[in-house]
């Protein structure tokens, strides 16, 4: 059933070339989310692994703009939260914000200062793990807010980056390799 699962995720990822910049290989998960079996497969695979490995879970925290399309999904079917990390500038009220590099530029992600609170337990999810500098500036605010990264959860992760070793410390699972 679970090979049945990944086999329908992955036939529903589109690779562009050359997008958004020359060089650069370009997972497209949009069809994932036409598709209702894909999207539940992705959810359904999501669960099991968090329901199994991290039963202690406070709190999904999504990245934008891709981890906002799975993330409430999971966190509904897991009876938590969700809490999102954005671009700078979207939020209003206090924030924290911790700049980074991704495979094709630069960015500083936000959160809400109020978002976790001091030993909360969390787990990150995104559609993507490329360069790793994503997720490591969302395990950043987090541990400012002195909560807890349990672990980080993608669809996809490119291999070839060798985006894991950038989180050391983070064990992150991911549904399909490349
Ligand atoms: C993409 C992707 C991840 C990140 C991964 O987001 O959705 O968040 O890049 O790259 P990294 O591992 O090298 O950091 P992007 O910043 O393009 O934003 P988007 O979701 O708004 O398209
Ligand atoms: N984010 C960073 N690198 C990416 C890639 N190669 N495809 C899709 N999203 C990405």
């Amino acid at each position: 059933v679970m090979a049945e699962k990944l086999d329908l995720i992955s036939k529903c990822i589109r690779t562009f070339y050359d997008f958004p910049t020359k060089g650069i290989v370009f997972k497209d998960i949009c069809p994932i989310l036409k598709d209702p079996k894909a999207l539940a497969a992705v959810t359904d695979l999501f669960e099991e692994h968090v329901r199994r490995r991290y039963p202690q879970v406070d709190l999904i925290v999504g990245i934008d703009a891709r981890g906002f399309l799975f993330g409430p999904l999971l966190a509904q079917r897991l009876g938590v939260g969700f809490v999102p990390v954005r671009k700078k500038g979207k939020f209003p009220g206090p924030t924290l914000s911790v700049a980074y590099s991704l495979e094709y530029g630069t960015a500083e992600a936000e959160m809400q200062e109020d978002a976790v609170s001091a030993g909360e337990k969390v787990l990150i999810i995104d559609d993507l793990l490329a360069t790793g500098g994503t997720l490591y500036a969302a395990c950043e605010l987090i541990k400012q807010q002195k909560a807890e990264v349990l672990g980080c959860l993608v669809v996809i992760e490119l291999k070839s980056l060798n985006g894991s070793e950038k989180l050391p410390s983070t064990p992150v699972f991911s549904l399909i390799q490349y």
